[in-house]
């Protein structure tokens, strides 16, 4: 096991009824911005709840941040934040909202011209105005880590921001909200959950038995659950399972002490900023080429992951390796995800190359466990999943 340093502050309120305890996590004398998306929450009865438990605080809000959140929408909230003289964030949603609350966060109290350079520059945020989030959509693991994705149409960018500063305080997490979200995002939050284990599990043995048996337990618990919650996102058990190990899927856990990978995340947020083509969907696409390419540096971990959440129990170290891959992907197909990228778009001809260009420049010269990645193997990754 590899050395590490563990810590995570924010402070999770699981269960029914907890947005209503919201009111004792935000100081009374706060002026709070509340954040959301498109207004699923104005259907869904969220929007009352919060407005209801912050009667007696001093609230002002902001909607409209999109899925993929956008640098144009969160400018024009930094202005309400800087002319209402706002001191705590509150984020509604799912990972776009809390992301996009997240980068204002930092912009608030960063004092350079161009908040873009946070990203563009890898500036990491110590520091950042309070926030908590009341978690929507169960998917990204965003309401327990510190890190944010952020999106710009203008350039077709989307680039990620992090820092010790930028873990929410709190993050209410109660199942109920589950039963509003449509299947489309129900089986992307299962996705996106499972990849993230994956990114940080299917790399080489190192010898840390726990962080393994947690990653594969996760995996095992989204396997069980998904069919339970696409029938019924009104089922309680299947909701809270889900939700909970979405949360663990990426609050930093499973990562402690072990080699990760993110060249899947790295990949696929290319084809989200060139196509629009849902988070979860991209990894979809990505994943099995991915594994498929580096089959010989990973086919140990592979082999694991095949006997243990798959029980693929007969064969060689390959075939198991290869097995797993395939099952996969099924798994995916059959949750209704398109696994190649020509079933999203019939522009691909040539995203290869423009990913590999897009890396070059960025110097991203070593994606992987083993940062021996070059932008050419990501080129050849891409052409694998056309
Ligand atoms: O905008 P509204 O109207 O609220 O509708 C949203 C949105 O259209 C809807 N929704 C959310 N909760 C709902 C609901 N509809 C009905 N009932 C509810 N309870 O779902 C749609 C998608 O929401 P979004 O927040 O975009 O989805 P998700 O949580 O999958 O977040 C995706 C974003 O997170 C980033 C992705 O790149 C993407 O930008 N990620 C963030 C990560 C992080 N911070 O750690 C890690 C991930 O790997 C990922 O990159
Ligand atoms: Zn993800």
């Amino acid at each position: 096991m590899k050395n590490f340093e563990f810590k995570n502050p924010t402070k999770i309120l699981f269960g029914k009824g907890q947005i209503e305890n919201i009111k004792n996590e935000i100081p009374e004398n706060a002026k709070v911005l509340m954040l959301y998306g498109g207004g699923s929450i104005k259907k869904n009865g969220i929007y009352e709840q919060v407005n209801s438990a912050l009667s007696d605080h001093d609230l002002l809000e902001f909607g409209g941040i999109p899925a993929n959140p956008e640098y144009a929408v969160l400018m024009k909230a930094l202005k309400v934040i800087k002319e209402e003289n706002i001191t705590y964030l509150l984020a509604v949603g799912g990972g776009s909202v809390i992301d996009g609350t997240k980068f204002l966060s930092s912009a608030a109290l960063y004092d350079g011209d161009h908040p873009w350079d946070i990203l563009a520059n890898k500036i990491p945020t110590l520091k950042g105005m309070p926030f908590g989030t009341v978690l929507t959509l169960p998917a990204t693991g965003s309401e327990m880590n510190s890190g944010a994705v952020i999106t710009r149409e203008e350039t077709k960018e989307k680039l990620g921001m992090g820092g010790a500063g930028l873990f929410p305080q709190f993050s209410v997490l109660d199942p109920q909200v589950v039963h509003s979200i449509p299947q489309r995002q129900l089986v992307n939050g299962i996705t996106d959950a499972f990849t993230h284990v994956l990114e940080q599990y299917l790399t080489y043995p190192a010898g840390a038995y726990l962080q393994d048996r947690i990653s594969e337990s996760i995996m095992q618990t989204l396997i069980e659950v998904a069919p339970k919650v696409l029938e019924d996102p009104s089922d309680y058990t299947a909701a809270s399972n889900f939700m909970w190990s979405c949360t663990m899927a990426l609050n930093g856990l499973i990562q402690k002490g072990v080699p990760t990978d993110w060249a899947v995340h790295a990949i696929g947020h290319e084809l989200t900023a060139l196509y629009g083509i849902d988070h979860a969907r991209t990894l979809a696409v990505i994943a099995p080429s991915h594994y498929e390419y580096n089959f010989e540096s990973k086919k140990e971990k592979l082999a694991q992951y095949a006997e243990r959440v798959w029980n693929i129990t007969d064969g060689t170290t390959e075939y198991k390796a290869s097995a797993a891959i395939k099952t996969t992907e099924t798994f995916f197909n059959e949750l209704g995800i398109d696994t190649k990228l020509s079933q999203y778009t019939d522009d691909y001809e040539g995203t290869a190359e423009e990913i590999s260009k897009r890396f070059k420049e960025r110097g991203w010269e070593g994606l992987g466990e083993h940062q021996n990645l070059k932008p050419e193997d990501a080129e050849k990754i891409v052409k694998m999943a056309y």
